[in-house]
């Protein structure tokens, strides 16, 4: 069979073109390992923990088999098994025993997140930990900050998630993620933390992050589901592309040292762009609702889990993803060992 003309354009005119027999490299595991483009490591991976009052505790999320609400000390095995499992970093999400109109326990020093990364970097010092710089989860009304009317107030805002951020910076923070997604967050919580002498202190923004469907679950993780109303004036429209490279510019000029997109799987698109376009340390969020669906999907029998897990994250690894915070992290690790 000879070509005419190549479709990729790397031959203009063949007038002997051999066979391509595109099947000869991938006829046995040798081959195919030899000129995989894309290889999965633990080291990719951040993992998501979910941290709550009290001893002991250890209460799995509905709809997030396997995913569990952990006190502190329960979450510092965890940690330990992470490390072990070769995953570099966690990202940590509080859900404190208090909340109120404004998040209080955001910004306490003796706050739930804080106390848990006094704990794990006594007793896993080299595990990175990451923190998630938000106030949904410590508000009443399940909003991201201050609202007045039927507003979710940017500014005002923006003053508490950076004093958020230093007092997770204080409590020994290796790295703080604002998820919000309000205008100027980055420069506020960059200017307070170097106020401080936190300049070393890298910030992962969460710089595309679009208002989904697939948060669902983890607001069960998070008893973050707003009382009201949605977070469409401040998370991006599913449908706009270019917005987010807008985004991504705003917060790296702001000082943000790694970007993210969020979720990862709808977005693969987002995810290419961001990383052609800046060149930047890029992480995606497997969210919730894309590992509940494998979880669900496997457990029904419908499809392979645990072929359908690598197949996804090594998707988003290719999409162009330096690193991924992933509910699968343990489970891949093992995989890969
Ligand atoms: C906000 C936050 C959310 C997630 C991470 N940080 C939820 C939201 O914006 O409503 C979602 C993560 C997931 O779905 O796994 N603090």
């Amino acid at each position: 069979m000879i070509n005419e003309k190549s479709q990729v354009g790397f031959y203009s005119k063949t007038e002997a073109e051999p066979f391509r027999r595109l099947r000869r490299l991938r006829m046995n595991d040798a081959f195919r390992s030899m000129v995989r483009e894309t290889e999965l490591s633990p080291k990719d991976f951040i993992y998501p923990l979910f941290v709550v009052p009290g001893k002991n505790v250890r209460r799995e999320v509905r709809s997030m088999p396997g995913v569990f609400q952990l006190s502190i000390d329960e979450i510092v095995k965890e940690c330990v098994e992470v490390k072990t499992l070769g995953i570099p970093a966690v990202i940590l999400f509080g859900i404190p025993e208090h909340k109120d109109e404004v998040g209080s326990e955001a910004y306490d020093e003796a706050g739930i997140v804080q106390l848990a990364v006094r704990a794990i970097k006594k007793e896993v010092p080299n595990l990175i930990v990451i923190t998630d710089v938000c106030l949904c989860e410590y508000t009443s009304h399940g909003h991201c900050g201050i609202v007045r009317g039927d507003e979710i107030i940017n500014d005002e805002s923006i003053e508490l998630l950076a004093k958020e951020a230093l007092t997770h910076a204080q409590a020994g923070a290796d790295m703080v993620a604002p998820s919000d997604m309000f205008d100027g967050r980055v420069r506020a919580i960059r200017t307070v933390l170097d106020e401080h002498n936190f300049h070393n202190t890298p910030i992962m923004s969460y710089a595309a992050k679009y208002a989904s469907g697939f948060y669902g679950p983890f607001r069960d993780a998070a008893e973050s589901t707003p009382k009201f109303g949605d977070r469409r004036s401040h998370q991006m429209d599913p449908a706009n592309s270019d917005e987010a490279l807008r985004e991504v510019e705003q917060d790296i000029v702001e000082g943000a040292d790694i970007v993210m997109v969020k979720p990862a799987l709808p977005y693969l698109d987002i995810i290419r762009r961001v990383k052609d376009t800046f060149q930047m340390p890029t992480a995606a969020y497997n969210v919730s609702g894309e590992y509940s669906m494998i979880k669900a999907a496997g457990r029904n029998g419908w499809i392979d889990e645990q072929r359908v897990m690598m197949e996804v994250l090594t998707s988003i690894k290719r999409a162009g993803a330096d690193l991924i915070l992933t509910y699968f992290a343990k489970d891949a690790a093992r995989l890969l060992r």
